[in-house]
């Protein structure tokens, strides 16, 4: 496998993180970008930059639902905040790339105040301008119908209220500096955002990731979309593992197999746009809901296909809702253009999913998994010498699909 550049990996992250926003795509890189420019300002060595780059990037993967994210944007300060900075503070714990970030998401919604002595200087530092850079961005969003150059003083006021209480001051202060001149706020609109991002992947370029840490990686993208909805807890594993014990059972080398592995991980990943009402609907989806849910996989396929050595991947994970018949989606593409790879990952996602409750239907017993495969093999969805391979070999399929939460 090509190496993968770490400064692109994390933008993945970042990428399926802010898609929790829905109509409001950059929440994390906004942040990350007003945490950068105060952090020059306070002199923070490149190794300090680096870290507070990622866990700014990274400070919400605590959160998968929704209408979480829209509360802590629209709320300045609440009580329930917490309960994300832990559960992303634990996520980034397992993470041998990103361990030591994990104090600084566990305080990111905690005032100046309550930041006593015991926490190492730097973490607290760090937390605390995530804080303010976070708030900042709240605020944007919460007057986001008008221009934020007519609204940056009242932004700035509304920090300054909170100078000593929730912020440090010599970070309020830097950030008053780096937030004067209307350049700051003219590049966090989209279109310079993504630009900002882009100069970033080319200065880091010779930093290169292990695949031991891409696979840390991809569990850990795959754990926050699955966590969107009890439903689909560990889907995304067990499409990964299904993934690669079929492509073994089909005499693939082992490095296909292992594509397969990342493939299957980060398949969903552009379920984090999908409401939560829609994914937990007990009920039959209207056509707007629909459409909203046809959207997922194109997503994913947006946000892997450009990563330098994900070439295979992107195009394994995002093509899981193709069949060969052309009725799939999003491309509509036909046997001709899904190679055995591709329709692996297709046939993954539906057996592990039907070994799954979902809010309209129970979970299906072994019989009528096979039943249920069978039938799209007869519609021309999915491929009749894979399907039947699975049959063959049923109990290790089933053993590598269904994994327990
Ligand atoms: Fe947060
Ligand atoms: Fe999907
Ligand atoms: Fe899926």
């Amino acid at each position: 496998m090509n190496e993968i550049n770490l400064t692109q990996l994390v933008h993945m992250l970042s990428d399926m993180l802010d898609l929790v926003g829905v109509d409001d795509l950059h929440h994390g890189k906004r942040v990350a970008y007003m945490c950068l420019e105060t952090g020059r300002k306070l002199g923070f060595d490149q190794a300090q930059m680096e870290d507070l780059y990622h866990a700014a990037l990274l400070h919400d993967c605590g959160v998968s639902s929704t209408s979480t994210h829209s509360r802590i944007l629209k709320e300045l300060d609440w009580a329930g905040s917490h309960e994300h900075c832990v559960r992303g503070s634990k996520l980034l714990e397992d993470q041998p790339l990103f361990n030591q970030l994990a104090p600084i998401i566990m305080l990111h919604h905690t005032h100046a105040l309550d930041l006593d002595s015991s926490f190492p200087e730097w973490i607290a530092t760090s937390a605390n301008l995530i804080h303010m850079c976070d708030r900042a961005d709240a605020l944007m969003q919460q007057v986001s119908n008008k221009p934020w150059l007519a609204v940056r003083n009242s932004i700035r006021d509304r920090l300054i209220h909170y100078r000593t209480s929730w912020f440090m001051p010599e970070l309020l202060d830097a950030f008053l500096a780096v937030s004067r001149p209307e350049s700051f706020w003219l590049r966090m609109q989209s279109q310079h955002l993504g630009m900002y991002m882009a100069e970033r992947e080319l200065a880091d370029n010779n930093k290169l990731v292990s695949t031991e840490q891409l696979f840390h990686v991809a569990q850990l993208a795959a754990e926050v979309v699955d966590t969107k909805s009890h439903f689909t807890a560990c889907h995304s594993l067990g499409v990964s593992r299904f993934s690669s014990h079929l492509a073994q059972l089909a005499g693939f080398e082992s490095e296909v197999c292992w594509h397969l592995e990342i493939a299957g991980l980060l398949h969903d990943i552009g379920k984090m746009r999908v409401p939560d009402g829609i994914l937990e609907k007990p009920a039959s989806l209207s056509f707007p809901e629909r459409a909203v849910m046809l959207g997922h996989s194109f997503e994913s396929y947006q946000i892997l296909h450009h990563i330098h050595g994900f070439e295979d991947i992107s195009r394994w994970g995002a093509y899981h809702h193709e069949t060969l018949n052309g009725e799939g989606y999003p491309f509509n593409l036909t046997a001709a253009d899904l190679d055995t790879p591709s329709r692996i990952v297709a046939i993954a996602d539906i057996f592990q999913a039907l070994t799954q409750e979902r809010p309209y239907r129970p979970a299906k017993e072994p019989e009528a998994v096979i039943g249920s495969i069978q039938h799209h093999v007869k519609l021309h969805q999915i491929d009749a010498d894979l399907v039947k391979l699975v049959v063959e070999n049923f109990d290790e399929c089933w053993k590598a699909a269904v994994v327990q939460s």
